[in-house]
C-alpha cells in the first residue's frame, strides 16, 4: 500500500514532520523507508506491545535498509517511567555500539513514548526518533508536540525536553489488542479536545460515542485524525508551551495531582483527566461562564464512555491540593487554570482562589 497522500503535518520552528495515520501501517516499510535506509534502529516497547508488533515492525525497519536492529522491553506502568530506567535504555544502546545516527522507535503508549523521546533527546546529544503509537491516547496526543520526559517521587513529568520526533506512524488496528481501561482512558482525552477547544467536534461526540466505544474502524480513523489535526494546530503555534498550548492541559491540574498521589499505579492518565476535566468544568460553572448544562453533558458523555465522573470519597482533599501546587503550571506562585469560557472555548485562569477550588473539589467528591 502507498504512502498516504495527506499526512498530517506538524511544523515547528526546527522541524517539520508528517503523521501518517492508517490501518495496518506498521507492517508496511514505505512509512519508514525514508529515515532507515543503512541506520542502527532502537526499539522500545513493552512485552504485550511486542508479543503482538514487533516481529511486524522488525520485519518492515530491515525492509526498510535498516542495518542494525535492536530492541528493549521494558516494564509496564507510569511507575518506571523513571531516570533508572532511562538509564537501562542508555546502557543497551551503548552496550550494542549504537552511534549518533542511531534512530530509536518508540513502540507504545504514552509511557513508552515520553520515555522513548527523553532518551533519544539526551543520547549522545540527541539522535532521531519515530513514534508508533499503539494507545488511542498517544495516538491522539501524547505521540504529537514533542514532549517527552519522565517522572519524579515529587510529581508527574517534572523532569524533560521538548524533542520532536522525525515522524509519527499511527497504525489503528494496533487498538484491537488494548485493553478496554487503556482504551477508555484515550476516549477521555478525545473529549477533552471537543469540550475545550471544538464545540462542532463535541457534538459529533455526543452523536459517534457508542461507535467509538465498539472502535468502529471508521469511526474511529475519523475521531483520531480530527484531532490530531486540532493538536498539530496548537503545536505548529506554540511548540515550547509559551502561550496557547497550555490548553492542552484542560482537566490536568488535578488529574496530575491525583497520579501522583496514587502513586501513578491506581489510576489511568484518561481516567484522572476525565475526572479533572468535571472539576474544571465546575469551577467554570461556579465562575458563571458556562450554565449547567455543559456540565451535565459532559459527565453524560463521560459515563457513556465508561469514565469516572467524580472523585473517589477516600482521596483527602489537603492532599490534592498539596500535590497541585508541585504542578509545572504554576506561573509566580499561582495555579494556571484552563477552564471554559464557553463549551469548545478555553480560558487561562490565575485569579482562582484556594476556597473556589477546595468548594469545586468537595462538589466532586473529595472528602473534606
Ligand atoms: N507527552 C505528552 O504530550 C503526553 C500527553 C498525555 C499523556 N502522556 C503520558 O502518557 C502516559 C500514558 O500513556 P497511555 O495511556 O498510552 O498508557 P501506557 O503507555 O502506560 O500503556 C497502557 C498499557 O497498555 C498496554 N498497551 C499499549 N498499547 C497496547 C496495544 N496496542 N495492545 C495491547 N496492550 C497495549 C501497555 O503495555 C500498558 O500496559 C503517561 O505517562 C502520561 O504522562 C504524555
Amino acid at each position: 500500500m502507498p504512502i498516504p497522500a495527506e499526512p498530517i503535518w506538524v511544523h515547528t520552528p526546527g522541524r517539520k514532520y508528517p503523521i501518517y495515520i492508517g490501518h495496518h501501517l506498521l507492517s508496511q516499510k514505505d512509512f519508514l523507508a525514508a529515515y532507515l535506509q543503512n541506520k542502527q534502529v532502537f526499539i522500545l516497547s513493552h512485552s504485550e506491545i511486542a508479543s503482538h508488533y514487533l516481529a511486524l515492525l522488525h520485519q518492515s525497519c530491515e525492509q526498510a535498509g535498516a542495518s542494525q536492529i535492536d530492541h528493549l522491553i521494558i516494564p509496564s506502568g507510569d511507575q518506571y517511567k523513571t531516570l533508572t530506567t532511562a538509564d537501562e535504555v542508555w546502557s543497551a544502546l551503548l552496550s550494542l555500539n549504537h552511534h549518533r545516527d542511531t534512530i530509536i522507535i518508540a513502540l507504545g503508549g504514552g509511557m513508552i513514548g515520553d520515555l522513548a523521546g527523553f532518551c533519544a533527546a539526551c543520547y549522545m546529544r540527541g539522535v532521531g526518533f519515530i513514534q508508533c503509537p499503539t494507545t488511542l491516547l498517544a495516538q491522539i496526543d501524547s505521540a504529537i508536540g514533542g514532549k517527552t520526559g519522565l517522572n519524579h517521587q515529587m510529581g508527574k513529568n517534572l523532569i524533560g525536553a521538548f524533542y520532536q520526533p522525525l515522524a509519527v506512524i499511527t497504525d489503528i488496528s494496533t487498538l484491537n489488542t488494548l485493553g478496554e481501561k487503556e482504551f477508555n482512558s484515550g476516549l477521555a482525552e478525545l473529549i477533552k479536545y471537543g469540550l475545550a477547544l471544538d464545540k462542532d467536534f463535541f457534538i459529533w461526540l455526543e452523536e459517534n460515542i457508542d461507535k467509538l466505544v465498539e472502535r468502529a474502524p471508521g469511526t474511529l480513523q475519523m475521531a483520531i485524525k480530527r484531532a490530531c489535526k486540532i493538536k498539530a494546530t496548537i503545536i505548529n503555534e506554540d511548540e515550547l508551551e509559551k502561550g496557547q498550548r497550555i490548553v492542552l492541559n484542560f482537566g490536568h491540574t488535578v488529574a496530575h495531582a491525583l497520579e501522583s498521589l496514587l502513586d501513578y499505579k491506581h489510576i489511568l492518565h484518561g481516567e484522572a483527566v476525565a475526572i479533572g476535566m468535571v472539576v474544571a468544568v465546575q469551577l467554570s460553572l461556579q465562575q458563571g461562564t458556562i450554565d449547567k448544562n455543559v456540565l451535565e453533558r459532559l459527565i453524560s458523555l463521560l459515563k457513556k464512555a465508561h469514565l469516572p465522573v467524580q472523585l473517589d470519597a477516600s482521596v483527602p482533599l489537603v492532599e490534592i491540593l498539596t500535590k497541585m501546587k508541585h504542578d509545572k503550571k504554576h506561573a509566580y506562585q499561582r495555579l494556571r487554570w484552563v477552564l471554559l469560557k464557553s463549551l469548545g472555548e478555553p480560558r487561562i485562569c490565575e485569579e482562582v482562589t484556594e476556597q473556589q477550588i477546595t468548594q469545586a473539589l468537595v462538589k466532586c467528591g473529595a472528602s473534606p
